[in-house]
């Protein structure tokens, strides 16, 4: 040792205070903790909503690994599972075949028995007469007055084409579809309730146009039913909103108009009606790189002045919002087209923001099944009425080489216990209850779920 005598005593001295503070410090970290524990994670979920968090890993077997080109990997963005996603999107692979099954093992509601009222995400989903269900980038209204759930989606029942090489593929406009349930498993077509427009080539919803992520909210003030939609031309270059309102949820919808919120370029987007009747736009902009969120107008026809932008940077789409215990959550996905990618939670303590990111929300399956949400990407939540905290997450499982043939992921989604990873503002520990998408090949509504909202 290299010390002095009194050096040494000076030091001791000193750890002895050092491992005091240290030991107090504990006591207050543990302290703290502590208090977050009992004051977030008490959000738990009713036990009967527990069987949904079981986790239920897979085991297939992926192709194996490419040699990579660097500057292949550069230019699609560095997805470990690139590779596999290419192979995957080709109809003609055999891991294409496994994600997208034939019609023989569809959700059919004319069946019942011990399928009636199982959920298999990715298999064809057909109505109450036989036909498969379209009704993507939707969303689900729950109406008071007829006691049922609507779900609005598109329609892309149609030739999957692109209009020059490089153009997106697309389905012509056919219109939104809309189908009823008591029972959010055995849907009635209700047909398509804002229609696509055949001969006049300068309306917004002319087939050759495109239409996405319709959602529907009701006005309690005007009894009047109010679709929001994303409205672009085939290369996506308009950029706006478009408005449709209905005196019934099964429409006919009337077309308003549409516009760039705030001026801004607008894509993918969604709605969100808050418990105080308040109406939210969130819509990705500035060329996807961020969100903006904006009240709507007391009518819901159209945007307030007011308007935040989160997320900023992130390059986040296919915005879902929903509400628990006060917190405002959102789930977003990357921009990559049609492919898939990883899924991202965020929450907020107001709708407006600050927005925080929580991390990846995908449980059990698999890595390449949690880093591409499941093969599909997010639409909308639904709360279930009578399981507070619990939730359907619903996604849309594309499928390039025929849009129409795209398949529906719906999986349980709970908030519960401890988010991931340390948030901005929370002092290096979580702050906020964590969101989990649980992965089943096969799963039902849990006990304790009532059907009707009160
Ligand atoms: C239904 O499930 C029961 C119990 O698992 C099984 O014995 C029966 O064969 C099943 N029926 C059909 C039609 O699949
Ligand atoms: C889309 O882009 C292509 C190629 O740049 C162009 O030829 C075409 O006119 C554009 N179409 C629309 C509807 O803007
Ligand atoms: C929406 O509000 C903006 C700003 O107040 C206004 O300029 C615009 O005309 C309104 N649009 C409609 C369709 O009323």
């Amino acid at each position: 040792m290299k010390v002095s005598k009194g050096g040494t005593k000076m030091r001791n001295k000193q750890r002895k205070s050092s491992v005091l503070n240290f030991v107090w410090g504990l006591v207050g970290f543990a302290l703290i903790v502590w208090l977050f524990f009992t004051s977030r994670i008490n959000s738990s979920h009713q036990p009967s909503a527990k069987e949904l968090e079981k986790v239920e890993e897979e085991e297939f077997r992926l192709p194996p690994p490419h040699k990579v080109n660097p500057r292949a990997v550069k230019r699609r963005g560095s997805h470990k599972y690139s590779k596999v996603i290419d192979e995957y999107l080709d109809a003609s692979s055999a891991l294409h075949d496994s994600f997208f099954p034939s019609e023989t093992s569809a959700i059919n509601p004319q069946k019942g028995g011990n399928d009636s009222m199982s959920f298999y995400p990715g298999r064809v989903w057909l109505d109450t007469s036989g036909n498969a269900i379209q009704a993507y980038g939707g969303g689900i209204l729950y109406d008071h007055k007829t006691s049922k759930y609507y779900w609005y989606g598109e329609n892309r029942d149609g030739p999957t084409y692109q209009v020059h090489p490089e153009g997106a593929r697309r389905v012509d406009i056919i219109g939104v579809s809309c189908y009823s349930s008591e029972d959010l498993w055995s849907w009635t077509n209700e047909g398509i309730v804002l229609p696509g427009e055949r001969t006049d080539i300068t309306h917004d919803l002319h087939e050759s146009k495109v239409l996405e992520r319709p959602k529907v909210i009701y006005n309690d003030g005007t009894g009047q039913y109010v679709m929001w939609m994303h409205i672009d031309d085939a290369n996506y270059t308009r950029a706006s909103v478009g408005v449709a309102v209905s005196d019934s949820p099964t429409g006919p919808f009337s077309y308003l108009y549409s516009f760039r919120p705030h001026g801004f370029d607008s894509r993918d987007m969604t709605i969100f009606k808050d418990d105080d009747g308040t109406a939210y736009l969130f819509y990705a902009s500035r060329v996807n790189t961020e969100l903006h969120v904006s009240p709507l107008t007391n009518d819901y026809l159209n945007i307030t002045s007011a308007m935040r932008r989160i997320l900023i940077r992130r390059f986040r789409e296919a915005p879902a919002v929903f509400k628990a215990k006060g917190t405002y959550y959102m789930i977003t996905s990357r921009c990559s087209g049609w492919a898939p990618n990883p899924a991202l939670a965020h929450a907020a303590h107001s709708v407006m923001g600050p927005w925080e990111t929580l991390g990846n929300p995908c449980v059990g399956g698999n890595e390449f099944l949690r880093m591409t949400t499941f093969l599909s990407q997010s639409t909308f939540v639904l709360p279930l009425p009578g399981l507070p905290g619990t939730f359907i997450f619903m996604a849309d499982r594309w499928n390039p080489a025929d849009l129409r043939d795209s398949r529906y992921v719906w999986l349980p989604l709970t908030i519960g216990g401890l988010a991931d990873e340390a948030q901005d503002y929370s002092f290096g520990f979580p702050s906020w209850s964590r969101v989990s998408i649980y992965w089943h090949r096969k799963w039902r509504l849990p006990e304790g779920w009532s059907r009707r909202y009160t």
